[in-house]
């Protein structure tokens, strides 16, 4: 994201991209060792990359209760961004505007206890501790793009349920047609809190068959192992057909609204993010173009520009729920 200047119908993955756990691991292995050798040549370059190099892993997921299951998404024969990368090159406005920023200050996040607050036009709203909610459903590992507004993209192991366990769980109401997801805002411990860049608290919002999409995630790992918070620990969500300022981090309430919700991004610049932010090579941005991608780990000197794709690559398993839209005015 950047700031401005000048002035101050459902369907599941498709079969052929479900990939078992143990075959998709090979596969993994294999890009890595391929990359490995032709990305010798390059040179790493992005600003930030060095000074990060070791970045704090906060270690393994506990073993949560529920059959593991692994449903991979349609990047699964790409190589994954080294988790290095993924965890230090990060947007976490609440903890500074700079890509670095976030790995060396979200470290004043306090991540327990953690309650989430179900609410809005729902039969069953509530608070859920974090260890509930995560208990809902058997957890998953998901390989998914995420492609950011700003022209850059990588490929990340995220772990967690599908949202719609939680949708169905709850009840929403015949008049619900959205969801908001609200983000923590805490003063002590936040520090880009105090700038007014956003309006705080961040929020993001979906249409409600959008969060009931089996692709919508609610995270809470990444590679295996808890989500450190630069990357919005405890819990936050995954969208990966739209752009990343719509999966919300560090997510505290949950409310169902008949309105459409009034989004951090989209009342910060109307004319630039709008309410579906679908990923779309054919919408450019007021300011750029979106129709190709830097995949983050790829930007050596002889890097090649990605081609952005349709829904991310996701069009098969989403486009539908755009059918008759004008995409062009619904950006
Ligand atoms: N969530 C909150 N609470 N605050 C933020 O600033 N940034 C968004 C999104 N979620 C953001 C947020 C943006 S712009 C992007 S691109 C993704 O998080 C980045 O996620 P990542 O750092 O895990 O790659």
């Amino acid at each position: 994201m950047l700031i401005r200047t000048g002035r101050d119908g459902h369907t599941h993955p498709l079969s052929s991209e479900i990939t078992p756990h143990a075959v998709w691991q090979q596969r993994r292995e294999l890009m890595r060792l391929m990359a490995g050798g032709a990305a010798g040549a390059a040179l790493a370059t992005w600003a930030g990359r060095q000074a990060l190099a070791q970045v704090q892993r906060p270690g393994k997921l506990a073993a949560l209760p529920g059959a593991r299951s692994s449903v991979a998404g349609a990047a699964t024969m790409e190589k994954t961004t080294d988790y290095k990368d993924a965890a230090s090159y990060n947007n976490y406005y609440e903890f500074g505007t700079d890509k670095a920023d976030p790995a060396k200050n979200a470290h004043t996040l306090r991540t327990t206890p953690w309650t989430v607050e179900v609410d809005g036009v729902v039969k069953k709203p509530g608070k859920y501790a974090l260890e509930d909610l995560l208990k809902l459903s058997a957890q998953e590992e998901r390989i998914y793009r995420l492609r950011c507004v700003e022209g850059w993209s990588m490929v990340i192991p995220w772990v967690g349920y599908s949202l719609s366990h939680l949708v169905q769980r709850v009840e929403p109401l015949g008049n619900a047609k959205f969801v908001e997801f609200h983000t923590l805002a805490d003063r002590a411990t936040m520090p880009g809190i105090r700038s007014s860049v956003l309006d705080w608290p961040y929020i993001e919002g979906l249409r409600l068959d959008e969060a009931m999409h089996p692709l919508t995630l609610l995270a809470y790992g990444m590679y295996g192992e808890v989500l450190p918070n630069q990357n919005g620990a405890p819990v936050r969500l995954v969208v990966p057909w739209k752009y990343g300022f719509k999966s919300a981090k560090s997510i505290v309430k949950i409310r169902f609204t008949e309105q459409m919700p009034k989004t951090a991004w989209n009342k910060a610049a109307a004319n630039e993010y709008g309410f579906f932010s679908n990923v779309n090579p054919d919408v450019d941005h007021p300011r750029w173009s979106q129709a190709t991608e830097r995949r983050i780990g790829e930007d050596g000197l002889f890097a090649k520009k990605r081609k952005t794709l349709m829904f991310n690559g996701y069009e098969a398993q989403v486009g539908q729920l755009y059918a008759g839209m004008d995409l062009k005015k619904n950006y």
